[in-house]
């Protein structure tokens, strides 16, 4: 009798989980990422939107901003960059080497690199500021001193 009641306890938290998972799906409407971008890691140097005069910060038509930077062994490309406070910012990274991670502490803005893909993120920085931009995931000897600078006005 107690091992019956382990088993439906266990039965019960396996519900819960699946229950989760569509609830979330169905109700909520969550999904993993459809928008998945891919790109030839080793010739970034020549595409139109990662080539380096391509590289920096670039206010849109409609008062946006988009960062383009290229993560490489071991730094952020442009090293450093200034954004205006309380603007939508959109950064696309690319890796031009191995897998690197982007995160820039006290705010939520954090990303894989996997090299081959696009990564996208949005996100606003409400206080002005200087900011590090650092790699947080393990990609070499030098990965401790993979940072660049983020200037937040
Ligand atoms: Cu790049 Cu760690």
């Amino acid at each position: 009798p107690l091992e019956k009641k382990w088993i439906y306890l266990v039965l019960a938290v396996i519900g819960l989980f699946l229950a989760a998972i569509f609830y979330t799906a169905l109700v909520r409407n969550i999904h993993p990422p459809s928008h998945i971008e891919t790109i030839d890691s080793a010739r970034l140097h020549l595409s139109e939107e990662f080539a380096e005069d391509k590289l920096g910060v670039w206010t849109q038509p409609d008062g946006t901003i988009r960062v383009t930077l290229v993560a490489a062994r071991y730094g952020f490309y442009p090293r450093e960059i200034l954004l205006p406070a309380e603007t939508p910012v959109t950064f696309r990274i690319a890796s031009a080497d191995v897998l690197h991670g982007v995160h820039i502490p006290m705010t939520n803005m954090g990303t894989m690199v996997v090299p081959g893909y696009v990564s996208e993120i949005t996100t606003s920085f409400p206080k002005p500021g200087e900011y590090p931009m650092l790699c947080n995931e393990y990609c070499g000897l030098g990965h401790d001193h993979m940072w660049s600078k983020v200037t937040v006005v």
